[in-house]
């Protein structure tokens, strides 16, 4: 633990030559912030589910629809503050995840989008995560009569015993069903969410489970390897570490048996865990570098800063209800951690250009990375450098992750842990 801690603290240092980062309580004055911003991205969250699944690290409660009800009319009040800064400047990206947004299929969700039309210059599809159990031919034909183009179903697992492990509340038969009918729906892009290196799971059921993926019909699958958060039931429960070298290994063995099926099938990686076919508009959460996170645990992330609202549900509607904005916490970013941001988000999307970077931040790429760059080819860890545009391969994709996890689990589990349990915290130390 005290080495993850010590190489997290030396690398932060190299990247963003900050010794000290730290979210307080403090709310960024926003009128500034959204001055010189072109385009915007738009994120909206749905804490509800209709039940808690253990591994789960995201802000989520129980849905009850009255809550749903008045949590509707704050999601519209929040937008209604938004609308002022972001007057006609296009929305370019808009992803609606949770928690589970089909809860509020009919309950407030065709209120909310129409509300978004009508707020801001929507210039963009919607994306939509999903639940099985929400998706009936009913419930899909309602889906897409609200406008949502690009559908993501939270599969998990395909053998029952792991859905059962899991917690899920389905057979692999009725997933498949449900998968099968959405694919057959008419949207643009539907993408199944599969977790792999479960609990004594083995190569073979990971094999089994990637051809079944290919054979329905969808046109992305987002595989994940099982994270442990400390904060979860499950990283309560169980002694393995994400950053466990037996387990590092294990996932690097399952995500190659899933590469070799979805790319013998056609499908190409467009991110870290995600594999879309060819022509396929990718699915995936907001794709602008900068976007406004709206509803309880909404981040927003604007040039130089960033900052999170409460994950409280009760809170985020009475600080609504009260004319206040729900942010809890915000951090000003220097030009280091802009940069260091925008690299880590470029690397999980496996490809970069060089001249994004410079027009950017007005420096030459090279002169910031360049050594970096250097030692990721010596390393085999480039698939293609034109000049401009770098594609990492295979192998890099997985070993820069297994870096970049060494701070996005810390991160996560110290800024939602404290938030989960704090509706205001003072300050988060990362
Ligand atoms: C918001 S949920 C998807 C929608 C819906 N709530 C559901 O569960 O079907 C987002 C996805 O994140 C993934 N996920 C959640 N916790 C995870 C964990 N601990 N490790 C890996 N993936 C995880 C799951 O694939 C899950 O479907
Ligand atoms: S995995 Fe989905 S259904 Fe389960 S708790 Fe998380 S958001 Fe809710």
């Amino acid at each position: 633990m005290w080495l993850e801690g010590f190489l997290r603290t030396q690398l932060r240092g190299l990247l963003t030559k900050e010794s000290y980062v730290a979210l307080e309580n403090k709310i960024p004055l926003l009128e500034s912030r959204f001055k010189d911003i072109d385009e915007f991205g738009l994120y909206l969250h749905i804490p509800f589910c209709r039940q808690i699944c253990p591994y789960c690290p995201y802000n989520k409660e129980i849905y009850h629809p009255e809550v749903a009800e008045r949590y509707t009319s704050a999601v519209k009040k929040e937008m209604d503050i938004y609308s002022e800064l972001i007057g006609n400047r296009p929305v370019t990206s808009f992803y609606i995840g949770g928690g589970t947004p089909t809860t509020m299929l009919y309950s407030g969700l065709d209120e909310i989008l129409e509300h978004v039309f009508e707020a801001f210059n929507m210039q963009c599809d919607i994306h939509l995560e999903s639940h099985p159990n929400d998706l009936t031919l009913d419930s899909l034909n309602a889906i897409s009569s609200l406008g949502v183009e690009h559908l993501s179903i939270g599969v998990e697992a395909l053998q029952d015993h792991h859905l059962k492990a899991l917690r899920r509340p389905y057979s692999v038969e009725q997933v498949m069903t449900a998968v099968g009918q959405a694919a057959g729906n008419g949207f643009k892009c539907v993408n199944a969410d599969f977790i792999f290196a479960l609990p004594g799971q083995t190569c073979r059921e990971v094999a089994q489970a990637g051809h079944t993926l290919v054979e329905m019909g969808i046109d992305q699958i987002a595989a994940y390897p099982l994270f442990r958060f400390p904060y979860t039931k499950l990283g309560r429960s169980t002694k393995e570490t994400n950053h466990n070298v037996s387990n590092i290994f294990k996932r690097r063995k399952m995500l190659g048996i899933l590469e070799r099926i979805f790319y013998d099938a056609g499908f190409e990686r467009t991110s870290v865990w995600a594999f879309t076919k060819p022509g396929i508009p990718k699915y995936c959460s907001v794709t602008v570098p900068l976007y406004v996170g709206l509803g309880a645990s909404g981040g927003s992330y604007l040039k130089d800063v960033f900052y999170l609202n409460t994950f409280n549900v009760q809170e985020y509607i009475k600080a609504l209800e009260n004319g206040r904005m729900p942010i809890a916490l915000s951090l000003d970013l220097s030009e280091n951690m802009q940069m260091a941001g925008w690299l880590y988000w470029r690397i999980y999307e496996t490809r970069f250009r060089r001249s994004d970077f410079q027009e950017r931040f007005g420096k030459e790429f090279d002169r910031v990375y360049g050594r970096y760059i250097k030692l990721f080819s010596l390393l085999g860890f480039l698939k293609k450098d034109d000049g401009d545009e770098i594609f990492l391969s295979d192998n890099g994709t997985y070993w820069l992750h297994v870096l970049q996890d060494l701070f996005s689990i810390e991160y996560i589990s110290q800024l939602w842990g404290t938030s989960k349990q704090e509706p205001w915290p003072e300050k988060v130390v990362l």
